[in-house]
């Protein structure tokens, strides 16, 4: 039985210092997988949170990789075209992929052209079968935190929260782009590294919640991210961090590197 390891929060005075050291851990990810395994099959995350570590991890890391083995797949989706100022693959695209040296051929978006999100989700769940094999098991999954406890498009009280099968499916999301693709939670729960990343003061509250309350996929997917054989950390600022107590909390150094534990 794999142990599911302790979740680790690094905390970070602002956006700026999390974005920074989120984007060295990525680095450090992407080049750890790409050593050990020869490629790397990351899953980045959408929303306005990541922007930035996309930003720092191709201005400060982008000659670290080896893009040409990195492989770029999402963990949702609007379903809008792929130019729309909505779209997680353009926020992807502008702040990181438009500024590495990694292959076309290397990027997989998830198609949101059909007239069918559900035929959407089969085909990319046919595509994630084919470079990853019989088990969905990214080496890295990123995602940020909803307000409301969501990760992904995995939202409260959804269907999605209860599909164990199939590993993409199409969903509807209670605000915003309404139609959306997303990974489901069993497939995020088998990635080798899945990190969170959190900040601002709306989070406080659900960020508290997935760390200290019961495991309540139905209420707080968030707090059902719990990989069953990987690592989880949580990258967040003190406005996120706010309501978690010291022996939650691991003062995040600059480089992102080990976090040193603070509080009893
Ligand atoms: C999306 C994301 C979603 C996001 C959270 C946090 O498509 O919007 O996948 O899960 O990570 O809603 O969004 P912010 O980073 O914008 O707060």
């Amino acid at each position: 039985m794999a142990a599911v390891l302790t979740p680790e929060v690094r905390v970070f005075p602002d956006l700026e210092a999390l974005s920074r050291a989120a984007a060295s851990g990525v680095a450090a990810a992407l080049r750890s997988a790409v050593e050990t395994r020869g490629s790397c099959a990351v899953a980045l995350a959408g929303g306005r949170t990541p922007r930035r570590v996309y930003e720092v991890l191709a201005e400060s890391h982008g000659t670290e990789v080896r893009w040409d083995r990195v492989h770029i797949f999402w963990g949702d989706e609007r379903y809008v075209p792929p130019d729309d100022p909505q779209s997680n693959y353009r926020l992807a695209r502008e702040a990181l992929l438009d500024r590495v040296p990694i292959p076309a051929a290397n990027v997989h978006r998830m198609p949101t052209e059909r007239s069918s999100p559900a035929s959407a989700a089969r085909r990319y769940e046919a595509l994630l079968r084919r470079h990853l094999g019989p088990r969905p098991r990214f080496d890295l999954v990123l995602l940020g935190l909803g307000a409301d406890g969501h990760v992904a498009s995995v939202f409260p009280g959804s269907p999605a929260v209860a599909e164990e099968r199939r590993w993409v499916i199409a969903v509807e999301a209670p605000a915003g782009p309404r139609r959306r693709l997303t990974l489901t939670l069993p497939t995020i729960n088998r990635a080798a590294r899945v990190f969170i990343i959190v900040a601002g003061p709306q989070k406080a509250a659900a960020l508290a919640r997935a760390l200290m309350g019961p495991v309540d996929p139905w209420r707080h997917p968030a707090s059902a991210v719990r990989p069953v054989d990987g690592s989880l950390v949580w990258w967040t600022d003190e406005a996120a961090a706010a309501r978690l107590p010291g022996r939650h909390r691991h003062e995040g150094t600059p480089a992102g590197g080990a976090a040193r534990r603070r509080g009893p």
